[in-house]
């Protein structure tokens, strides 16, 4: 088949990607000429496991092309897939206006041949109605088109494996043809296919991040009590995990969510259900545990180091990404910065973006012992795999007061206190 993306961040390159792998041929429509070119050498502008390999592949293939041309990729396309951002504004509400503007440009270059138009990108409920609207509004006559809803579940860090392994493919469609296109270009991948209304698939994708969110704050609302009362979250969330109607995963307390996904698309979620007069208190407190989440860790730090020199462990919102979108270090760090703390961080791969928000305000190191040489406490704020198993001896002997703040709760409490630390976790 013939395919275009809109969009070549985390969503668009990675699915345009995989989709070019499985013999498709993709155009990855962009805006910034010089992002363009550096796509079209090999370069994915974002770090996220395998990609860069599979993007070198399959331009070498001639199955992915870069370009700004809607004219030159859109009508040759059986598929036109909407992948750019949707930030939230000011009140929490999705800001569609890229979405909205994609969409007419789009309509204006839809060719003879029956194309479906596709949304990936996470919007709310009546969205693909609109974009549809936006099409009809400047298409010539006679065109056929389709929209669905395809919403995207990958996740930052393991966005290949998701895309090639997903648990299931959702089409929100009411147009069968739409459907059986939809269903032919993903017949190559496992997973369940679900096949509901447009306004079903556009509902689910926020629904699921709003229960994961959920889930999240769950274990931090239980690591609060465990704190106060002298249980341990680890063991709690080992007890109440093992039920099978509840699931271990992602009971998992810490720092709080972040990233680009949950805190945008709780935000719009509470924002519809209000606008639809339905009382959306329980993600209102979800929101407001995960901020507690991020303040817990400030006072912590406050109350228990003397002095102002801090090693900060872990920028992105999680390991194996980038991604420094809402992430909890970002948060935690102006607190800190108010406080007047100096920070050395490190991050194998986020430094570059925090550096575009922090800049001289601290200072980044390529090195995670060089960030504790000297300091009065160490604070761990993702759980890259390479903190796991790394040299605490050495780490304490760096240190000018061996004193860590683990948010992610990677250490053993115990093995912390014989090696002679001073060990902050979370709920335990
Ligand atoms: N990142 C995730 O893990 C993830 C997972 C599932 C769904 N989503 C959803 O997918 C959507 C995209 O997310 P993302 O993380 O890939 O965002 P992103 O910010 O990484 O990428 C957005 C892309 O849109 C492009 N863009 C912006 N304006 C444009 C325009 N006018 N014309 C053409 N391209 C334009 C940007 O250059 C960029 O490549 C969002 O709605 C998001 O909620 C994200």
């Amino acid at each position: 088949m013939t395919i275009t993306f809109v969009g070549h961040g985390y969503v668009g390159l990675v699915t345009a990607c995989v989709f070019a792998d499985l013999g498709n041929m993709v155009y990855v429509v962009g805006h910034t000429p010089e992002k363009l070119k550096r796509l079209s050498s090999g370069d994915p502008l974002i770090f996220e496991p395998g990609l860069a390999e599979l993007l070198k592949k399959n331009l070498a293939a001639k199955r992915i092309v870069f370009t700004n041309s809607y004219s030159e990729t859109v009508p040759k396309s059986d598929v036109v897939f909407i992948a750019v951002g949707t930030p939230p504004k000011e009140n929490g509400e999705a800001d569609l206006s890229t979405v909205l503007s994609v969409a007419t440009e789009i309509g204006k270059n839809l060719g003879d041949r029956y194309t479906v138009v596709s949304c990936k990108s996470t919007v709310p409920v009546g969205t693909n109605r609109m974009i549809a609207h936006k099409i009809e509004a400047v298409m010539k006559k006679g065109t056929e088109f389709d929209i669905a809803s395809c919403p995207e579940f990958l996740r930052e860090g393991s966005a290949l494996t998701d895309t090639f392994e997903p648990d299931r493919v959702v089409i929100g469609s009411e147009a069968q043809k739409a459907t059986d296109t939809l269903l032919r270009l993903h017949k190559p991948l496992p997973g369940a296919r679900v096949l509901v209304s447009i306004e079903s698939a556009e509902i689910i994708k926020y629904a699921a991040n709003s229960i994961l969110a959920t889930k999240i704050s769950y274990a931090n609302l239980i690591s609060f009590i465990c704190e106060k009362a002298g249980g341990n979250v680890d063991e709690v969330m080992e007890g109440i995990g093992l039920d099978k109607r509840i699931g271990r995963i992602f009971l998992d307390p810490g720092v709080g969510y972040g990233g680009s996904c949950f805190p945008k698309d709780v935000k719009a979620l509470i924002s519809t259900g209000s606008a639809l007069g339905v009382d959306m208190s329980l993600l209102t407190a979800v929101e407001k545990i995960n901020d507690q989440a991020k303040e817990n860790i400030v006072e912590k730090i406050i109350m228990n180091t003397s002095g102002k020199k801090i090693g900060i462990w872990g920028l992105a919102f999680k390991p194996n990404t980038d991604d420094i979108r809402f992430a909890p270090s970002t948060y935690i760090i102006k607190k800190l910065l108010k406080e007047a703390y100096e920070i050395c961080a490190y991050d194998p791969e986020a430094s570059i973006n925090s550096k575009k928000i922090f800049g001289a305000k601290i200072t980044f190191t390529e090195d995670p012992y060089a960030a504790t040489k000297d300091a009065d406490a160490l604070v761990i704020l993702t759980e890259w795999n390479e903190f796991k198993q790394i040299n605490l001896a050495r780490v304490k002997k760096s240190m000018k007061t061996p004193l860590i703040f683990d948010g992610r709760n990677i250490y053993n409490p115990q093995e912390m206190e014989l090696l002679g630390f001073s060990y902050f976790s979370v709920g335990r």
